[in-house]
Parts: structure tokens; C-alpha cells; sequence
């Protein structure tokens, strides 16, 4: 949906930020850029709504070069979050909110709707926090504004440079956790670019790590950890904070080998030894079938840690857990999975795990 091609930028003093980009962002896609100050985010960032031009190459949005849009309906439907909380100081909150969505000439009674609804969704109470201005609010309050300010017109695509970076790691956290749940619910294709990558790992669908104006590997988590492509891969991967903290979907059994419908339970007799998950016509998890016996057992969320599955397994007998996402089965995590994840994930050189 955004694409890259050969894309270069060369700034008017001679410094060579970006150095042949290509890429495909997907339709509601989340997708993070990541990589060592300097190595170009920000630059590529700023192209996809136009604030910088390449110096060569092309760039597509829903397959048309951005320059044959109008510049300011390309960036009303686009949202722009930025890393310093950039929200008007002099107007309340739902004014800041309201600037696009009025420059887009939304009705009143629409746009009073709207505000509350997405304040709601990163609960924050209209009622009490609707009159304020920014300053009567947290840090973590406002950079949630400024979430909201960037989703109020429904724009098609979302820009996060590093918006949680100037937070405390609670409310950073939480951020954290309302952009996945807001990703799964809206859809919107977003490029995030952060510097952490705990962060990256943890939001991206896939994750772009850049270095010196160059694309070093563009992968989902699960490749970067498991096929880094060289050193310098290995080593962003090594500065997590730990390994248990990666997602269960990072190293979860994609392949369904665990997974069985509810014919086949009834009608096979394959099930008599090991531990498989029941998937019902829906599509939603339904039990697991244990060494013969269907069995009430709890699934875990895609996006939860690998220390919450391991909290899990300390509860219950079974050596699988089925992985949910939207109410959807789709693979599961064992035991001996994590085991060997974190044994791959052990420092070399001491011997000493990194938890
Ligand atoms: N306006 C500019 N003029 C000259 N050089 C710039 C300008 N903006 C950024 N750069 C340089 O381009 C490179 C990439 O910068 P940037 O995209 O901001 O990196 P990042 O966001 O990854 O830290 C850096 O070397 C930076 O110093
Ligand atoms: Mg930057």
C-alpha cells in the first residue's frame, strides 16, 4: 500500500541519509522502522506524507506516486504522531483533537461523537478531560491525545515517529499495549519507528532495521530472532531488555500441526497419545484433547510474554497452550518451545541468562 522504490535522499549539505529503500508496507499493516540514531527513520517517515522529497526513486501510495496527490488531502488522511507531545498548549483538549476533522469540514454533532469515542477507546473520560488543556493532563495522558488527535479524521495510514520515548516505561507500557489492541480493532496500516527493540518487536508485524540509509533486514520478529541475516542483526536483537518478554506469537508453532477440528476428534483415532488443540467451526479455540480426553484448558493471547505463558504452564498439567488472537486460534506454544528459545537466547560469552 506504501511503496518504496529506490528511494534516495541526498540533503542540500551533502549528507547521504537514505541510499536505495525499498519496501511494500501491507494494507493494515503494522509496520516499525527501526535502527541506531542517524540511520535514516525519520527521513523515510517524513516522505511518506511529503514533509521531505527523495532525492531519487518513487514512492506509491495505493499505487499512485504521492506527488499526483493533492498535498492537503495527502496529509489529512494521513495521522502523524510525533516523538515530542506536540499538542496545541492554548487549546482544550477536544480542540486539539478537532483540528483535522474541522479542516475536513466534519459536522458538529459527528465530530462530538467522534471525541468521545476515542477517548473512550484509550480511557480517557470525556467528561472529565474534555475542557482541559494539555497541561492539567500527565505526560502519558497527552501522548494519548496525541494518539487520538492523529486517528480523529480516519485517516488511512498513521506516522509514529518514536511517540513513546519521552515516557516513563509504565505509562510507556501501556501505550504500548493500546496501539496492538487499537491495531487488532481499526485496522489502520501504521509505521512506527522507535530506536527499542522490545518495542518493535513487541508492535511490529514485521520490522524494518535499517542502518547507515540502508535496509540491513526486513522481516517479521520471528525471522530477526530465529534467521538473523548477520552481526549487526544479531546485536540489535541482543540489546533486548529479555528474552521473556518476546511475544508468544514469535515463537509460537505457526503451522497448525497441534491444531484439529471437532470431526476430527470424533471421527479419528489419532488422537489417543499427545496434546492437541480443538479449534471449532468458528475458528475459536475449544479445549484441548489430552492423551485421548478432551479437557478444559486455558489459551493465551498472541501478544502476551513468554513469562506469562510460563506462569501458565506452572498452573496446569498440559506441556501445550493454544494461541489466541481476535478470538481466533491460530497456533500454539509448548514448553519445550520456550525452553530451547531462551537456551538459543543465553549470552555466549558468560554463560549468564539475560533476564
Ligand atoms: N535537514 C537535514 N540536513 C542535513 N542532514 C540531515 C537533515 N536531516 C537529517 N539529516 C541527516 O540525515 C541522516 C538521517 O537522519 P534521520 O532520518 O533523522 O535519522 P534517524 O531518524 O534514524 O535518527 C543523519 O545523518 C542526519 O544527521
Ligand atoms: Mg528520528
Amino acid at each position: 500500500m506504501i511503496t518504496f522504490t529506490d528511494v534516495t535522499k541526498t540533503y542540500a549539505d551533502g549528507t547521504m541519509a537514505l541510499e536505495g529503500i525499498n519496501f511494500d508496507v501491507k494494507e493494515g499493516e503494522l509496520f516499525t522502522l527501526i535502527g541506531p540514531s542517524g540511520c535514516g527513520k525519520t527521513t523515510t517517515m517524513k516522505m511518506i506524507n511529503r514533509l521531505i522529497e527523495p532525492t531519487e526513486g518513487t514512492i506509491l501510495i495505493h499505487n499512485k506516486p504521492i506527488n499526483e496527490y493533492n498535498i492537503h488531502e495527502l496529509r489529512w488522511n494521513i495521522g502523524y504522531v510525533l516523538q515530542e507531545i506536540a499538542l496545541f498548549p492554548h487549546m482544550t483538549i477536544e480542540e486539539n483533537i478537532s483540528v483535522v476533522p474541522e479542516m475536513k469540514k466534519w459536522k458538529r454533532k459527528d465530530l462530538s461523537k467522534r471525541i468521545d469515542e476515542l477517548m473512550d477507546m484509550v480511557g480517557l473520560d470525556p467528561e472529565k478531560h474534555r475542557k482541559r488543556k494539555p497541561s492539567e493532563l500527565s505526560g502519558g495522558q497527552q501522548q494519548r491525545v496525541g494518539v487520538i488527535r492523529a486517528l480523529a479524521a480516519d485517516p488511512d495510514i498513521i506516522l509514529m515517529d518514536e511517540p513513546f520515548s519521552a515516557l516513563d516505561p509504565i505509562s510507556r507500557e501501556q501505550l504500548q499495549k493500546d496501539i496492538r489492541d487499537l491495531q487488532q480493532k481499526i485496522q489502520k496500516t501504521i509505521v512506527f519507528v522507535t530506536h527499542d527493540m522490545d518495542e518493535a518487536m513487541a508492535l511490529g508485524d514485521r520490522v524494518c532495521l535499517m542502518k547507515e540509509g540502508k535496509i540491513v533486514q526486513l522481516d517479521t520478529p520471528q525471522n530477526l530472532i530465529l534467521k538473523p541475516a548477520n552481526d549487526f542483526v544479531k546485536d540489535f536483537i541482543g540489546e533486548r531488555k529479555s528474552p521473556w518478554q518476546t511475544a508468544v506469537d514469535v515463537i509460537m508453532d505457526q503451522t497448525r500441526s497441534q491444531i484439529y477440528t471437532e470431526s476430527d476428534w470424533n471421527s479419528s483415532a489419532i488422537l489417543k497419545v499427545g496434546t492437541y488443540a480443538l479449534q471449532d467451526e468458528q475458528g475459536e479455540y475449544a479445549g484441548l484433547i489430552h492423551e485421548g480426553e478432551r479437557v478444559d484448558a486455558p489459551a493465551i493471547e498472541n501478544s502476551s510474554t513468554l513469562k506469562k505463558a510460563m506462569d501458565i504452564f506452572e498452573e496446569q498439567p498440559y506441556p501445550i497452550l493454544p494461541v489466541i488472537k481476535e478470538n481466533q486460534l491460530i497456533g500454539t506454544i509448548s514448553y519445550k518451545d520456550i525452553a530451547l528459545y531462551l537456551k538459543s537466547q543465553v549470552k555466549e560469552q558468560n554463560g549468564v541468562m539475560n533476564t
